[in-house]
């Protein structure tokens, strides 16, 4: 058997949420068996809210999860720096952002550079930053949807890996809108993880380059 079957690749998430997304990783993970087939598992989540219903999730597939709240912390640093640690101690392959609501500063983004994985409600670079789903609608795009980039200092900015699309149809609601989109996101943001822990992804300059991927993976199109 190739070496890296044996490799352990530990995977950090970070949450803030619902964890719904959190919860698609651990599923997947589990249905496709990532601990025997490639090593990957996640050992702990972290979260910077304490009522994070991500925090149940996690605690419901086996995975030890910590509140680390950046309501304790005087300023971004000290919080950036003590969430650090905490990710430090399972020294992850990744660290995933899967619904991670705080801005993180530039010291903590080079810290984790090319290991830091985000997952964002439209298709970026356009509506970065909050309520995406409002302001597609306002802006009467007829394409919206996620993206799963590497996280670079800018907000909502870095390397793309893939992106999953759905149509805007005319009697969509932010609600219904943002539904279609959190259900392409489960299935995106797993997808990703899995294709960097296999060491299918590389980043020529600004660009992501997946090995072996399909178009359709890269891009999930509506029909
Ligand atoms: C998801 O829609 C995710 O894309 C978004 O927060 C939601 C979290 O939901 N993330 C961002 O907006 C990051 N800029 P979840 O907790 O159910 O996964």
């Amino acid at each position: 058997m190739p070496r890296s079957m044996f490799q352990s690749k530990p995977v950090v998430c970070l949450i803030s949420g619902r964890g719904s997304n959190l919860e698609a990783i651990l599923r997947t993970a589990q249905a496709e068996n990532w601990q025997a087939a490639c090593g990957i598992q996640v050992v702990r989540v972290l979260s910077n809210e304490r009522q994070a219903q991500g925090l149940e999730v996690a605690r419901a597939y086996g995975v030890p999860a910590d509140t680390i709240a950046h309501a304790d912390f005087p300023t971004r640093e000290a919080f950036d720096a003590a969430l650090a640690e905490a990710i430090d101690r399972h020294a992850p392959e990744l660290v995933v952002l899967a619904g991670f609501m705080r801005v993180l500063t530039s010291g903590f983004v080079a810290r984790y550079r090319e290991r830091l994985l985000n997952i964002h409600p439209s298709l970026l670079p356009a509506f970065a930053g909050l309520h995406t789903h409002r302001r597609a609608l306002e802006a009467g795009v007829r394409v919206h949807g996620a993206t799963v980039h590497f996280v670079s200092d800018q907000l909502d900015g870095g390397p793309i890996v893939a992106q999953a699309a759905v149509r805007v149809l005319p009697d969509d609601t932010t609600e219904t809108l943002a539904q279609r989109v959190l259900g392409q996101e489960h299935l995106l943001l797993p997808r990703c993880v899995r294709w960097i822990l296999e060491g299918r992804v590389r980043l020529n300059g600004e660009r992501v380059v997946v090995t072996g991927a399909r178009p359709d993976e890269l891009l999930a199109l509506p029909r």
